[in-house]
């Protein structure tokens, strides 16, 4: 399969389009060997040699992106009446298969993963490898140390589910805090709910890490990366206290 140099260089997270065609100008791409310098170049990341700044970039078979998810978008495939995830990715890193990992509330704003890798999902998403997702959120009014200790310890729900232990950090305490939450598992309107039995409302949410892997600040709303391979080892990467203990 041949694809464009520029377009192999976004998609591989290599570089932004715009990026690559500078990448192609300086001459920092080598394809077989020999310097490139035209973004239309076709090249087939399978059988060419594709070397940028020294180092050789092989051929990812799935496609690993990171959403700044707005709100007013949902966490879906296709919708009749609203926007989803997928229409806000980018022409150039389309294909087929994508899939949101995990949903978001239409509501609640960031880190939303994308990916063709329905094996790389379920390993993030089963409640069995306890992989943290840590969201912000904004209360609508104070909350004090015995109810953020109910939580921390593994909060009741409204049906009577008991949640595994969180982390907690006030981020801003007052008539409106901030309280970053991490948790380990991902039900159906979860910290809406946590929040809820200790007598509190979320006015706004937004998930800011999903393993070990923050929100690129520098990614708008509504903006779509491709997450380069690094990156991509952080997210399963165990990184706090809550994952250490058993199984479900
Ligand atoms: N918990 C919620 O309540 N909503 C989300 O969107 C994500 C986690």
């Amino acid at each position: 399969m041949k694809i464009r140099i520029d377009k192999f260089l976004s998609t591989q997270a290599i570089a932004t389009r715009s990026q690559a065609k500078e990448m192609l100008r300086a001459g920092r791409v080598l394809v077989n060997g020999t310097p490139v310098k035209a973004a239309d170049l076709k090249v087939d990341p399978e059988g060419d040699e594709i070397r940028v700044d020294g180092r050789v970039y092989g051929y990812q078979e799935h496609l690993y992106l990171m959403l700044n998810k707005p709100q007013g978008v949902v966490s879906a495939t296709d919708d009749k009446v609203h926007r989803t995830v997928l229409d806000l990715v980018p022409p150039e890193l389309r294909r087929r298969g994508l899939f949101p990992a995990g949903r978001l509330d239409r509501d609640t704003v960031g880190f939303v993963l994308i990916t063709d890798d329905g094996e790389f999902a379920h390993n993030i998403l089963s409640p069995r490898h306890h992989v943290p997702k840590t969201y912000e959120a904004g209360l609508d009014g104070p909350i004090g140390e015995n109810e953020l200790s109910v939580l921390a310890q593994g909060v009741v729900l409204g049906d009577g589910t008991k949640c595994r232990p969180a982390e907690l950090t006030v981020l801003q305490s007052g008539e409106r805090p901030l309280i970053q939450i991490v948790i380990v598992e991902g039900r159906y309107h979860q910290i809406k709910r946590m929040f809820a039995a200790v007598g509190r409302r979320v006015l706004t949410l937004k998930r800011t890490k999903i393993g070990g892997l923050a929100l690129d600040p520098s990614l708008k709303e509504g903006d779509c990366i491709a997450i380069s391979p690094s990156n991509l080892e952080k997210i399963q990467m165990k990184t706090n206290s809550l994952t250490e203990d058993g199984e479900d």
